[in-house]
């Protein structure tokens, strides 16, 4: 599918899932627009992409969308991408967490749809995605704040697509398993502090973004509403669990958590 003359705005592009996306919407001629707050890593991304524009924003900062999407200019894709993890028990866990948490990966991607979506609206056309998670669907410990934010994306632009899906907006969830990205480094503990390695975290054993970036671009040309985005990894069997056991998959995840209770307990002990 050729994506020339389209432009595709992609919001956490400065790394992962993000860039990945970047380099192959570029590399189908889209027009691409980079955005997150690592303006070095952005120009590094950017690099690989012969038809860009690198556009540095603070994704909370609700002062400053307003200016950013007249700068952008119109688009035919917006990939609300940008998203931070959490690792941490909640009985551990500062309430300062779970606002950040909110902020970036639910609060931020309405508010900058809610900032394009009338251009879309006035032309008839254009297409909104947001990365939601497994997450969002299958709760899972140490993610409290984390599942609840993909829940709520879900949540929401599933609702988004009853609204506009009949006036020319194509409205798309992108449900990624693990992807090795920055997402585990970055995520935030209990004291709301980075975790600051990805050793021994779930996402290294992922697929890569380059990897998940096809995926992503073959399920939207497939015209899929819902895409999901792994390898034969078993966190994507956890979808299919849902569906067809529902309670042998809360049976499943409550046998995940109390492994990891115990194991903070012997942490905690040792
Ligand atoms: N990796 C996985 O296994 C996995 C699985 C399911 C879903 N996801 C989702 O995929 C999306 C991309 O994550 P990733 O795995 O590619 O992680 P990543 O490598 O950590 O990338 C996260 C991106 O989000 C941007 N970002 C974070 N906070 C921001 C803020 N406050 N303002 C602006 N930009 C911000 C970062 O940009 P800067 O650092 O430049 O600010 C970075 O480009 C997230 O929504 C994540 O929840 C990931």
């Amino acid at each position: 599918m050729s994506y020339a003359g389209k432009r595709v705005w992609i919001t956490g592009a400065s790394s992962g899932i993000g860039a990945g996306l970047a380099r192959a919407f570029g590399a189908q001629g889209a027009t691409v627009i980079l955005s997150g707050r690592n303006r070095e890593a952005l120009a590094e991304v950017a690099a690989a992409v012969p038809n860009h524009m690198v556009l540095p924003f603070e994704a909370t900062d609700q002062e400053v969308l307003p200016r950013v999407v007249d700068h952008a200019g119109p688009v035919d894709f917006l990939i609300n991408n940008a998203g931070i993890s959490q690792r941490g028990l909640f009985e551990d866990t500062v309430m300062e967490v779970y606002r950040t948490i909110m902020e970036v990966d639910f609060f931020a991607p309405v508010h900058l749809t809610k900032l394009v979506l009338p251009q879309m609206l006035a032309r008839g056309s254009g297409h909104i995605a947001v990365t939601a998670s497994v997450a969002g669907k299958v709760g899972s410990p140490q993610r409290t704040g984390y599942c609840a934010a993909k829940h709520a994306v879900m949540g929401f632009f599933d609702a988004l697509r009853t609204e506009v899906g009949g006036r020319g907006i194509r409205v798309t969830t992108i449900v990624p398993g693990f992807v090795k990205t920055e997402i585990g480094a970055r995520a935030l503990t209990s004291d709301g502090s980075r975790k600051g390695s990805a050793k021994g975290d779930d996402v290294d054993a992922g697929i890569s973004p380059d990897e998940a970036a096809a995926q992503v671009l073959a399920g939207i040309a497939a015209g899929a509403r819902e895409i999901r985005v792994g390898g034969g990894t078993p966190e994507m069997g956890l979808l299919d669990l849902k569906r067809n056991d529902p309670d042998a998959l809360l049976d499943l995840m409550g046998q995940m958590g109390s492994a990891v209770v115990q194991k903070f307990k012997d942490q905690a002990a040792a």
